[in-house]
């Protein structure tokens, strides 16, 4: 959406040195945090560097990678950082030089006289504990491994499987090892590493990811002076970023259209940048769903319980048609599995997971629902 986002990269260096630090002590770190909040970047960008700059070879995971099975992708990561560590020039293993984990191929003079590879078995399970004690028999180094979308295990249905394997591969080496699980669900997180009779449990510190603040509402007011000579309110970004559920991408095409538009305030640019009558993304999701999607998600932004009689009463009035409840359910779990709506940890129904879906919905309180005579 906005180029700012890498222009207007902010760096958080004294963060990724604590969790590069903990991860070089061998430490495990259950990291979760709201989606689009800078997890993946911070990781990759600052925490990756980090370690591999002191020594370490790190391996990125994304867990997300074979959304139908995990584990096949977790190997597939790990079977890429084993093929990069033993393609190394003659001399370079087992040294204790940086370590060289991916080489061109021209120059590179390739070590024929490694001895036969160990057998790596087909069931991914055990694949998974081979894979690692290759690359821990093929380095010297210490190893950082980074879960990433790591809540996309506890919805596998393998999950506990995966989880299971993941235990016991890891625990072989946890004098050489260090792994952080980063995800985007706290609910399902937290249940993999807190609750007992889980095969996670207890085996990372849980800890929620500490989103950007001040000090980039700062870097960002400095940036925005640099560009334009004006000044921006950094109480007021402040509060939008807030408003925003602390993502970046929407902030920064915000800012970045009050620079181009210098009468405008943040808060008319988020008018303009959520309006329903603009091409965003937010609209395009509302006029993706249903009839009956739209006045379910609805009713749990206006925190009404959905089912109840009077709820079921207004969405027949807005869609045109009777409506069963047993309807409403089923919409509201299509949300679910879209990735719109979440069940409270209380269990008092659902809640909305995106906040800029939120603010849309909140800037569009007239828009159009779709009748049940369209067809939906
Ligand atoms: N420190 C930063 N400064 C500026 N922009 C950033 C920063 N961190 C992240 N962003 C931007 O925010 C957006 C989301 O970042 P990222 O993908 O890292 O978030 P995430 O929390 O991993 O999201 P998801 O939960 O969807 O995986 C990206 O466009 C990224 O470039
Ligand atoms: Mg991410």
């Amino acid at each position: 959406m906005s180029d700012l986002t890498q222009a207007w990269h902010h760096a958080r260096a004294p963060l990724a040195t604590a969790l590069g630090k903990r991860l070089l002590a061998h430490e495990r770190i259950a990291m979760f945090g709201p989606r689009q909040t800078g997890k993946t970047t911070l990781l990759r960008d600052e925490v990756i560097p980090y370690v591999q700059s002191r020594g370490a070879i790190a391996v990125y995971i994304d867990c997300w990678m074979d959304m139908d099975d995990p584990l096949q992708g977790i190997n597939y990561a790990l079977q890429k950082a084993l093929e990069g560590l033993s393609v190394q020039p003659r001399g370079m293993k087992r040294t204790g030089s940086t370590p060289v984990k991916r080489l061109g191929v021209m120059g590179a003079s390739i070590d024929l006289g490694d001895p036969p590879k160990r057998q790596t078995p087909d069931r991914p399970a055990l694949m998974l504990d081979s894979l690692l004690t290759q690359i821990l028999e093929e380095t010297t180094h210490d190893v950082v491994l980074v879960f990433d979308e790591f809540q996309s295990i506890a919805s596998a249905k393998n999950g506990p499987q995966i989880s299971a394997s993941l235990r016991a591969a890891l625990t072989q080496a946890d004098k050489r090892i260090g792994a952080i699980f980063s995800g985007s669900s706290d609910v399902q997180l937290l249940d993999m590493f807190s609750r007992t009779n889980t095969p996670l449990y207890g085996f990372a510190k849980t800890e929620g990811y500490e989103p950007l603040g001040l000090d980039f509402i700062g870097f960002v007011a400095r940036k925005f002076h640099e560009a334009t000579r004006r000044d921006l309110n950094q109480v007021l970004a402040h509060e939008t970023f807030q408003q925003l559920g602390t993502q970046p991408e929407p902030f920064l095409h915000a800012v970045s259209l009050v620079m181009a538009n210098p009468a405008w305030t943040l808060d008319r640019a988020l008018d303009e940048m959520l309006s329903q009558h603009s091409p965003n993304k937010w609209s395009a999701t509302w006029r993706g769903l249903t009839g009956l999607q739209q006045v379910a998600l609805r009713l749990v932004f206006e925190d009404r319980p959905p089912t109840a009689a009077d709820s079921v009463v207004w969405a027949a009035a807005q869609l045109g048609a009777r409506v069963a409840p047993s309807s409403i359910s089923r919409a509201l779990e299509a949300l679910a599995a879209k990735g719109m709506l979440e069940r409270r940890t209380d269990g008092r129904g659902w809640m909305l997971i995106d906040p800029v879906q939120r603010a849309w919905l909140e800037r569009n309180a007239a828009a159009p629902i779709k009748s049940a005579a369209s067809g939906h």
